[in-house]
């Protein structure tokens, strides 16, 4: 059976890897090892001219790291894929392979907060200009655009406001100009959002979060076209150097297998913690793309699977009365990750958004009461019974 015409959930687990090639082992063999050796200097001399296949240096590339790719890209619909250190080595490699001195990258209106860190910086040492867009209708994006622009970055849903960007009607529009567009697809996972089949040029990942989905990796993928990737591993890969090693590519491989699974139960659980929320009389606002109410639910029902795992809401009173709550949960835990087994809350404006400007808090939405929470796979009654004891201290 081709591998195409295999439900996304079979790829997850089989696409990538073959037994066969590896004396049946049925996981994929881990390579750890930094080096490879040549059969001759000869070999050594053809496989760096590109006259050989084979593999040199796992900065370079790795038999178990290649694995994870193709699987990557297998789920994401692209030509090939990369994968990095971090989620952060991924927005960086992409964005310096696409972004030149003088140019200017046009974002969502909310982006995570180290990537903001990291426009900043490439805005103050390069002289490469950002701007967010709220992006919500084809106006907004067309006037957004400048003679300059070298690529269009969006969150969607943003973190952490959860507010969602049609990236059909962005691409189309960036797509005439002929400007890339980049996504980074970590809310969503593969699983639920695929934006190269809705004409996004790159989608990436911090594989940290739903793709590794037991917080024991730190970890990034990008996907995309062959030309560009190998442009991305031959350059900004490469010579900055944010490759993953490869035990946590193996882990990764390990995760992706129960991707389908947990996000299937982290959205069951998201819902039904969203309906205990939206009717707390403590609750003064809240954030889920699977709220009827949410302004960008139609955006969701037409490009998202399913709403997701994460829930960003906003408690009556002040900064200390939304930490106070934080500090009375049991059984969730404060932490700023996402996607992992366990029910994670965070407190964005002080912890992931901290570096980011208050005027740009501000116009992101990211206020002193907004809490976000990451719906783990616990019961979900056991959840809601946690974030109750905990309204009824504060
Ligand atoms: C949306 C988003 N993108 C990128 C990153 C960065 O990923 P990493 O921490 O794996 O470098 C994060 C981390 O929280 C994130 O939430």
């Amino acid at each position: 059976m081709a591998e195409k015409d295999l439900h996304l959930e079979t790829r997850m687990i089989h696409s990538g890897y073959s037994p066969k090639e590896h004396k049946g082992s049925l996981v994929p063999p881990l390579f750890q090892t930094s080096t490879f050796v040549f059969d001759n200097a000869a070999q050594g001399g053809r496989r760096f001219a590109g006259e050989e296949d084979g593999y040199i240096y796992t900065r370079l590339g790795n038999p178990t790291i290649k694995a994870l790719e193709d699987r990557i890209a297998e789920l994401e619909g692209g030509e090939a894929a990369l994968a990095f250190s971090s989620g952060m080595a991924a927005v960086s490699a992409i964005l310096f392979t696409l972004a030149k001195s003088g140019g200017h990258i046009l974002c969502s209106q909310g982006v995570y907060g180290c990537t903001y860190g990291l426009l900043k910086l490439m805005e103050e040492n390069f002289g490469i200009a950002h701007s967010f867009s709220p992006m919500e209708t084809p106006e907004q994006v067309k006037e957004s655009i400048r003679d300059t622009t070298c690529c269009v970055f969006i969150e969607t849903p943003i973190n952490p406001t959860m507010k969602l960007v049609d990236l059909k009607m962005v691409a189309d529009i960036a797509k005439e100009k002929g400007i890339p567009v980049v996504v980074d697809n970590t809310f969503s996972s593969p699983y639920l959002q695929n934006p190269l089949a809705l004409g996004c040029d790159v989608s990436l990942h911090s594989a940290t979060k739903y793709i590794c989905g037991h917080g024991d990796v730190i970890a990034g993928v990008a996907a995309g076209k062959a030309e560009f990737m190998n442009k991305v591993a031959m350059s900004a890969q490469k010579d900055i150097g944010g490759v993953i090693s490869p035990f946590d590519a193996w882990l990764l491989l390990r995760g992706i297998k129960t991707l389908a699974v947990r996000m299937d139960r982290h959205c069951e659980n998201a819902k039904q913690i969203f309906s205990y929320l939206n009717e707390h009389p403590k609750v003064s606002s809240i954030h889920y793309p699977g709220d009827p109410a949410h302004p960008d639910f139609h955006i969701c029902e037409k490009q998202m699977k399913k709403p997701g795992g994460l829930i960003s809401f906003t408690v009556e009173g002040t900064k200390e009365t939304a930490q106070a709550f934080m500090d009375e949960l049991r059984l969730i835990q404060i932490a700023v990750s996402l996607g992992d087994a366990e029910t994670l809350v965070q407190h964005p404006a002080t912890m992931t958004h901290s570096g980011v400007s208050p005027e740009d808090r501000d116009k992101m939405g990211i206020t002193d009461t907004l809490i976000r929470l990451s719906v783990g796979l616990e019961a979900w009654e056991d959840i809601r019974d946690d974030l109750d004891q905990a309204f009824a201290k504060i």
